[in-house]
């Protein structure tokens, strides 16, 4: 059985749609961990109740990122998992962690990539007065907010919208392609070829993700 670790700095919906489809969908893989590096995530009550154990380290015990991320990495390596998703991990990673991770580490992110990296991707969005927009799934590389895409989807922006609406938008997207990202990966589904993503069906042809319908 394959074995998950989940990333959370605060609510942790994300990492709930995570749990949530992979016990429906009966997933061959276990949720080994959620840990957070903030003791006060509302998202570690949650994956308590559902049995799941979390872990908290805190990142302002350390005096550097590097010093951070190894003890993250061997915390999270006492769970030997298959893949690792950050689920709103609100942490810039040092590129020996991404690199330990590589191809097995996820990122959610709200907006269309490579449209609006960062924080704050809906005023931005709305800032620049895109009509559509949306949030990505992708391959964690050491350059923050980009790596290889593995799925995104596309919400229209309205007129009267303004960033809480627009965020509320995005959320039910981000809870509909992250599951899907992280089950293909735990099924070894993904291809990357030319730092582009594909996703390997039953019968062995390669296609495409579209996930905006
Ligand atoms: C999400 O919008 C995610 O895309 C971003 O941070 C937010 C986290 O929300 N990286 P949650 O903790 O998953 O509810």
């Amino acid at each position: 059985m394959k074995s998950l670790v989940i990333l959370i700095s605060g609510r942790g919906s994300n990492m709930q749609s995570i749990v949530e489809a992979a016990a429906a969908e009966q997933w061959p893989a276990r949720i080994a961990a959620v840990i957070s590096n903030r003791p006060d995530a509302a998202g570690l009550a949650w994956a308590q109740s559902r049995g799941i154990e979390t872990r908290v380290l805190d990142h302002r015990g350390f005096a550097t990122r590097e010093a951070f991320d190894a003890v993250l990495s061997a915390m999270i390596d006492e769970y030997s998992p298959d893949a690792v998703a950050l689920a709103g991990f609100m942490r810039v990673l040092t590129p020996a962690f991404v690199q330990h991770y590589e191809g097995r580490l996820l990122n959610i992110h709200p907006s269309l990539l490579p449209a609006f990296p960062g924080l704050k991707t809906h005023r931005a969005a709305l800032d620049a007065g895109v009509k559509e927009h949306g949030c990505t799934v992708h391959f964690v590389t050491a350059e923050l907010d980009h790596g290889p895409i593995i799925a995104q989807a596309v919400v229209p922006v309205s007129p009267g919208d303004d960033e809480t609406t627009l965020a509320a938008r995005v959320l039910e997207q981000e809870h509909r392609i992250y599951p899907r990202a992280v089950r293909w990966l735990l099924e070894d589904k993904l291809v990357i070829a030319d730092g582009r993503v594909h996703v390997r069906e039953e019968d062995g042809t390669v296609k495409a993700v579209l996930l905006s319908d």
